[in-house]
């Protein structure tokens, strides 16, 4: 099996500092349904944001088991460590010299608290950089691509959609044929021939609706599993990745645009129609859609939108539009945010070491 290719060694414990910062990622073609363990029923594809970033420090003091105290911006919280505790569960087979470690772990979110903007990509993909930054130091023959791939082989063990937030500008995750490197372990790189249009891609993050969410993204993916129209909409996600890469490569905006609006919208009809049913979309959600499809039609500006597992709008665009699509927002968009609140980040490079 592959996956043996990440077992390491143990190791006697040093004391280690390790300080990353992670990006959280907006996917293109959606991750809505898994196997265990986190293994995606149907390819996904995305944008590595930029701003929107969690950054992570580690101090990593030897011991005789694996303990941790966990801080969010300089404050303790218990209440997070049900979920770390078992993402280092999931993960001590593949690096068992963390038992020998007591791990204090401060991170800090660059995106506003309840923003509605989920940060749990960025979170395990910061963490998984400390822990493989460990690595590393043990192992130093270590290679780079084997850095990366493992880091995100454990992030998705954290979260799925976190194996995509380690490098950048567009990853894939998930077994695709028309991708030979792919991997439903890990996320990869698109490659050299990605159009440089989208390298500088913007993305608006509208702030509808910071409210806590009726279903989660776990609970959402579990209701795939019983779904009617499940393997259509695998297939589907599947087809649209397939679709997409080759358009990717030529920087073809219109093509571009009826994929990424399909797909935003294909995610929250499987909610719709999931036992239980539920809508994450508000009323100004879809107020924003039908003024971008206005503004999009009038002014010819190749601007569209995704969704997130919520009520908040992805605007997206290339850089050269900035400055218009930016005013197009404050103007008319802005009035159905929260406070009138939005972000401006874009397209990067991937995580980077502090
Ligand atoms: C709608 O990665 O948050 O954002 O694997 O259970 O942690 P878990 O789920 P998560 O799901 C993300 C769902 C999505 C689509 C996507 O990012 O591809």
């Amino acid at each position: 099996m592959e996956q043996n290719l990440f077992v390491s060694k143990a190791a006697p414990a040093v004391p280690f500092v390790s300080s990353w910062k992670a990006p959280s990622n907006i996917a293109l073609v959606k991750y809505w349904g898994k196997s265990e363990p986190q293994l995606p029923k149907n390819p996904s594809l995305s944008f590595t944001l930029s701003t929107s970033v969690t950054e992570t420090k580690v101090n990593f003091q030897p011991a005789t088991s694996c303990t941790f105290d966990f801080y969010f911006h300089g404050e303790k919280r218990p209440d997070f460590n049900p979920k770390i505790q078992h993402f280092i569960d999931r993960i001590t087979p593949y690096i068992p010299w963390i038992t020998n470690y007591h791990l204090v772990i401060s991170s800090e979110n660059s995106f506003p608290h309840s923003s509605g903007i989920a940060s749990s990509a960025s979170a395990m993909a910061a963490l998984s950089l400390n822990l493989m930054d460990l690595e590393q130091h043990l192992f130093p023959t270590m290679e780079k691509d084997y850095f990366h791939k493992k880091a995100s082989f454990l992030a998705r063990l954290g979260s799925g959609s976190a194996a995509r937030s380690i490098e950048g500008p567009v990853t894939i995750w998930g077994k695709t044929t028309s991708c030979s490197t792919s991997s439903e372990l890990y996320a990869v790189p698109f490659g050299s021939d990605l159009h440089p249009i989208f390298e500088s891609y913007r993305d608006a993050i509208l702030l509808v609706d910071h409210g806590s969410k009726v279903v989660s993204s776990t609970q959402g993916h579990q209701l795939m599993h019983k779904h009617p129209y499940a393997e259509k909409r695998f297939s589907q996600a599947a087809e649209n990745l397939n679709a997409l890469l080759p358009i990717m490569r030529s920087g073809d905006l219109d093509a571009f645009i009826k994929i990424v609006e399909l797909e935003a919208l294909s995610l929250h009809a499987m909610m719709m129609t999931s036992t239980p049913y539920f809508v994450l979309f508000k009323p100004n959600t879809l107020a924003i859609i039908e003024k971008i499809w206005e503004y999009r039609a009038g002014q010819k500006v190749p601007v569209c939108f995704t969704l997130d597992a919520g009520a908040n709008v992805h605007v997206l665009y290339p850089a050269e539009y900035a400055s218009t699509v930016e005013d197009f927002i404050n103007k008319e968009l802005a009035v159905f945010c929260e406070q009138g609140k939005y972000l401006l980040d874009r397209v990067g490079t991937g995580a980077k070491k502090m």
